[in-house]
């Protein structure tokens, strides 16, 4: 069992912010693991970012399963999340279970459902049967289509109740925690006083128990990043410039440079081999 656990994260709140990012492969995991990041993230966002998808509606089960696998190999001490993308949990019940232990069998500690109020059955069953849930409301993209396109939300009265019926919905079910997309920070303070869960949020202000950040947008690997990510770094242009420098080097014959290759010492040595192997290959060619 990792270190972190969905207890441990719940313990957090008004006491330490949570720190969350996303990640889909190995080498990234293991980064993030290493910074001592509490949780782990194989969001759904990886049609867009991963897959140059202009949504996350065609991410599939299969997508999901196959990097969340390669992302729990290397997490040793953070919670590993996965998300459940669109359409594996809204049909029944029966589906949204087998599709959350898919994820748990691939090495997931716990699953990421969009909506609270809506799968508050589910989340009671996933969570009775000993399977970790993370909500989230707010923006919530999966719904995009209805929602209007990526749009701020709790600016109406409605929207408020919604968001706050979703995050109540979430704790009674039984969720440990439940991310804020998108809200305004009124609202996310809101959220945050009224449950006892720990809110995480991402465009919510800072008045939220943690935060999570897209890894793309983090290191400026994403042309469309929304306005409230932080870029940390600038690895577009470090890697634009290292591919570039390797197309020059092998244009130009620098790379392979001595250190990158060997060659026999004896060449005496190799031209008797070399005739021995061309003699054999004649008779068979
Ligand atoms: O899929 C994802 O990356 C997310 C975060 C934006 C929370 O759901």
């Amino acid at each position: 069992m990792r270190e972190i656990t969905p207890r441990k994260i719940m313990e957090m709140k008004g006491r330490e912010k949570i720190a969350m990012v996303t990640a889909y492969d190995y080498p990234s995991a293991l980064l993030a693991d290493r910074a001592g990041i509490d949780i782990v993230f194989v969001g759904d966002s990886l049609g867009m970012v991963v897959y140059g998808e202009p949504n996350t509606l065609n991410v599939s089960m299969e997508q999901m399963v196959f990097h969340t696998r390669a992302v729990a190999k290397a997490v040793k001490r953070a919670l590993v999340l996965a998300d459940m993308p669109f359409g594996s949990y809204e049909v029944s019940v029966e589906e949204g279970v087998r599709n959350a232990m898919r994820l748990i069998q691939a090495g997931a500690d716990a699953v990421k459902i969009e909506g609270g109020y809506d799968h508050k059955k589910l989340v009671k069953k996933l969570v009775r049967m000993g399977i970790p849930v993370m909500g989230h409301t707010g923006l919530t993209p999966q719904r995009y289509l209805r929602l209007g396109g990526y749009r701020l939300m709790g600016e109406t009265e409605e929207e408020i109740e919604e968001i706050l019926r979703d995050a109540k919905a979430l704790e009674k079910a039984g969720a440990f925690a439940v991310v804020l997309e998108f809200v305004l920070a009124d609202v996310a303070k809101l959220v945050t006083e009224e449950v006892s869960i720990p809110t995480i949020g991402i465009g919510a202000g800072p008045y939220v128990d943690g935060q999570v950040l897209v890894w793309h947008d983090i290191l400026g690997l994403y042309e469309r990043s929304p306005p409230f990510a932080k870029r940390y770094a600038d690895l577009r242009n470090i890697i634009q410039l290292a591919l570039e420098n390797y197309r020059e080097e092998v244009k130009e014959g620098k790379f392979p440079a001595k250190e990158h290759y060997w060659e026999f010492l004896d060449k005496d040595d190799f031209e008797r081999k070399k005739r021995k192997a061309l003699e054999k290959l004649e008779k068979e060619f």
